[in-house]
């Protein structure tokens, strides 16, 4: 059965060569639908897509080319048949300084180039101590999303990832998660005048509070760090979420 919900696997800055041959030849026919996409390190994309499993890559730069030393742009990653880029993750706002100008740039550097956008936000356990969530979120989204045509909407997914979940152990309620989502899509449907925006949940998912964490009925899907590095894990993960 395909599952309903998207599943996006973030794996981060992990894996060396050997690792994902394994990785693959685990996962191998046991994922293979449109509904997974998975976010290996750069240099190892083109393995994933040999496989033809739809494929993300988890940053890009907002030049299309250039002197630009180390990056790969929407353009290259996009010729090669990427799908998918994360922007504004959190370990990219965090170690890299990326602010919201740089992922309004980035997103609209991927739209152009035809890579759909995993926009991500969340508050930092800091932020909450001065200024409430609900605002934090208004600002991200406003900011990241200024100027994109209404058209490209349909090409946005949004993440909701609080940065004190993120590799924690520690996640939100249902009911803080769901009540999250709702605002988002409210955001979306206020400010951009978009009525359809999907919403992941994303933070310390796992294959055990994935049972709990899936019961929430508006959310669209989840992004999966830590535990889709793991491919028994992520194959327990996704077995949960197809069974609904
Ligand atoms: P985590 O990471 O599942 O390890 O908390 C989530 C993410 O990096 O998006």
């Amino acid at each position: 059965m395909m599952p309903n919900k998207l599943i996006v696997a973030n794996l981060k800055m992990d894996m060396a060569l050997n690792d994902v041959i394994n990785y693959l030849n685990i996962i191998s026919d046991k994922i293979n639908n449109k509904k997974v996409i998975i976010c290996p390190t750069s240099i190892f994309i083109p393995y994933f897509l040999f496989h033809n499993y739809q494929v993300g890559i988890q940053n890009v730069f907002y030049e299309s080319q250039g002197a630009y030393t180390g990056e790969v742009s929407p353009k290259q990653a996009s010729s090669i048949g990427v799908n998918y880029a994360l922007i504004g993750h959190k370990e990219r706002r965090q170690i890299f300084k990326e602010d919201d100008l740089i992922v309004n740039k980035k997103i609209k550097a991927c739209l152009k180039h035809h890579l759909k956008v995993i926009l991500c936000v969340g508050e930092s356990k800091k932020d909450i101590d001065k200024i409430d969530t609900n605002i934090i979120l208004k600002k991200q989204l406003i900011c990241a999303l200024e100027g994109v045509p209404a058209d490209e909407f349909k090409n946005i997914i949004i993440a909701y990832e609080p940065s004190w979940a993120i590799g924690t152990s520690i996640t939100p309620s249902n009911e803080q998660i769901r009540n999250i989502v709702d605002y988002i899509k409210d955001i979306i449907k206020v400010n951009f005048n978009y009525q359809d925006s999907k919403v992941l949940y994303g933070g310390s998912i796992n294959d055990i509070n994935i049972t709990e964490i899936n019961k929430i009925e508006n959310v669209d899907g989840y992004l999966i760090g830590e535990a889709s590095i793991d491919s028994k894990k992520f194959l327990s993960i996704i077995e949960v979420i197809q069974k609904g």
